[in-house]
């Protein structure tokens, strides 16, 4: 354990930053819980993303997104939460996460590029991967650096590293 857990942890960024599987290193070494909001939406849902998205349209997700952020935040246990990448997208998702520590995995499109060669199950990225990522990051980058309080650039940076950036991030923060 590298400190003291005492609030929950949001990490957030793009698809592709690696928010889950840091997620889940940091929990570890902070021995606290963590969650991955896609995978309780799909639980509470019954449904995929891919599904909702069909069905329901971005619209829906999004309501669904922050019915998720607002209840892992109301969670009595800190948790290290990892957000879907456009959970800043929504306005109240974001005044949400102005009360949380909120660390962004800020990643160059190149580097999203890489890491999401093999991802089929993200339906924002249907089609042109490189300009819808383009385009996202270019909308969404302003509202990252608005709930972030730290930032991580994980271009150069495997799990293990990028773990160790965020518990350094946070120690230094409390
Ligand atoms: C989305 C990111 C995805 C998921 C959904 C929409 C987005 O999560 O929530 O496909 O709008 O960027 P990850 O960032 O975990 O891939």
């Amino acid at each position: 354990m590298t400190g003291a857990s005492t609030a929950h942890l949001v990490l957030i960024g793009m698809m592709g930053s690696g928010k889950s599987s840091a997620a889940e290193g940091v929990a570890a070494a902070r021995s606290m819980a963590w969650c991955d909001l896609d995978i309780e939406i799909e639980r509470s849902a019954g449904r995929s993303v891919r599904e909702i998205f069909a069905a329901d349209g971005e619209a829906g997700f999004r309501d669904l997104e922050r019915a998720a952020l607002a209840e892992a935040l109301a969670s009595a246990t800190p948790r290290v939460i990892a957000a879907g990448g456009g959970i800043v997208v929504t306005p109240e998702s974001r005044a949400l996460l102005r009360g949380a520590v909120c660390v962004y995995l800020r990643a160059t499109i190149a580097t999203l590029l890489r890491r999401l060669e093999h991802a089929e199950d993200r339906p924002l990225l249907d089609g042109d991967r490189a300009g819808v990522l383009s385009s996202l990051l270019e909308a969404r980058s302003p509202l990252y650096d608005e709930v972030a309080t730290a930032v991580v650039d994980v271009d150069d940076l495997d799990l293990a590293a990028t773990v160790a950036a965020i518990c350094a991030t946070v120690e230094a923060s409390c």
